[in-house]
């Protein structure tokens, strides 16, 4: 049975939508996937069968089916994805890992295409560009959470008095808003969650879109601006891009898979 994805719009930036049947991207593009990891068991077996011999070793290292196929699910989408921008078959499509892990295509299967992933209960975000980093996070509003613990732990002095002027019932979107984009930002570098998130100020911001902040810029690292984003995936997620450059154009598609079950299906 298919059911349809209802997301909400985005923003003056555009809303989620059915992807064309040839996708074309462009330098100043980024192009941002939503998918459901819902999947029956025949689909989980299809996306199972285009994942390389790594993959599936590690897939079969997570406890929980559910989280096993979830991971399958996210790779699957990933392949087939990415293999329609590069024109190649998903499962022949290679990666390669950077020092903190941020996978990206190989030079000869498609190097010039970026992209970074995110998935949390049953859902993921894909963001795809050329020749750019771009990072994103998602993340389920955990309300049993003690977001007032975790924020005094990752939001800078300033960012925590900003948090904890908002009304009680807010803290746990303020909490994960404020999460999701430092996550983005340092996915968008391929850095790990090692660095100290104080350092990284990105709550309150004005508007959707916020500079970058100049102190994450690496060694080496290009002096272009970075972009920061929230997304409005569903009420109960929060969701940020971070993205190397300015002036640039945001697509935003919704991935459905043909026969798509599930209550995640429904939702999204
Ligand atoms: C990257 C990281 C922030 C993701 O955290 P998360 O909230 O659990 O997961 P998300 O769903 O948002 O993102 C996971 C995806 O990000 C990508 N990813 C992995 N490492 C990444 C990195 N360093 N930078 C950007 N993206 C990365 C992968 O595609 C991963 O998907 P997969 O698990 O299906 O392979 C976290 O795993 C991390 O800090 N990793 C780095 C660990 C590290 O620094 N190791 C070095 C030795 S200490």
């Amino acid at each position: 049975m298919t059911e349809m994805f209802v997301l909400p719009k985005m923003d003056a930036a555009g809303s989620w939508l059915a992807p064309p049947e040839r996708l074309m991207l462009n330098n100043d593009e980024v192009h941002i996937w939503c998918a459901s990891l819902e999947m029956t068991s025949s689909q989980v077996k299809t996306m199972e069968n285009i994942l390389s011999a790594d993959e599936l070793s590690r897939a079969g290292r997570y406890y929980f089916p559910k989280h096993r196929d979830h991971f399958i699910a996210a790779r699957g989408l990933l392949r087939t994805i990415l293999g329609r921008y590069a024109g190649k078959n998903p499962e022949d499509l290679q990666f390669s890992y950077g020092p903190n892990g941020k996978p990206e295509l190989t030079e000869e299967t498609g190097g010039n295409f970026r992209f970074n992933i995110s998935h949390s209960h049953g859902l993921s975000l894909f963001a795809v560009t050329l020749n750019r980093d771009a990072g994103v996070d998602l993340e389920y509003i955990n309300s049993d959470l003690s977001v007032g613990d975790l924020a005094e732990q990752f939001l800078s002095p300033r960012e925590l008095l900003a948090f904890k002027a908002v009304p009680e019932h807010g803290r746990p979107r303020a909490f994960f808003t404020a999460w999701t984009r430092k996550e983005a930002c340092l996915k968008a570098q391929g850095r790990g969650l090692s660095a100290d998130l104080r350092q990284l100020e990105v709550f309150p911001a004005s508007g959707c879109q916020c500079k970058f902040p100049e102190k994450m810029k690496g060694p080496g690292q290009k002096e272009s601006p970075w972009l920061l984003m929230d997304l409005a995936v569903l009420p109960e997620y929060a969701a940020a891009l971070a993205v190397e450059g300015n002036d640039l154009q945001y697509k935003f598609w919704q991935w459905r898979m043909p026969d798509q079950t599930g209550n995640k299906s429904k939702l999204i």
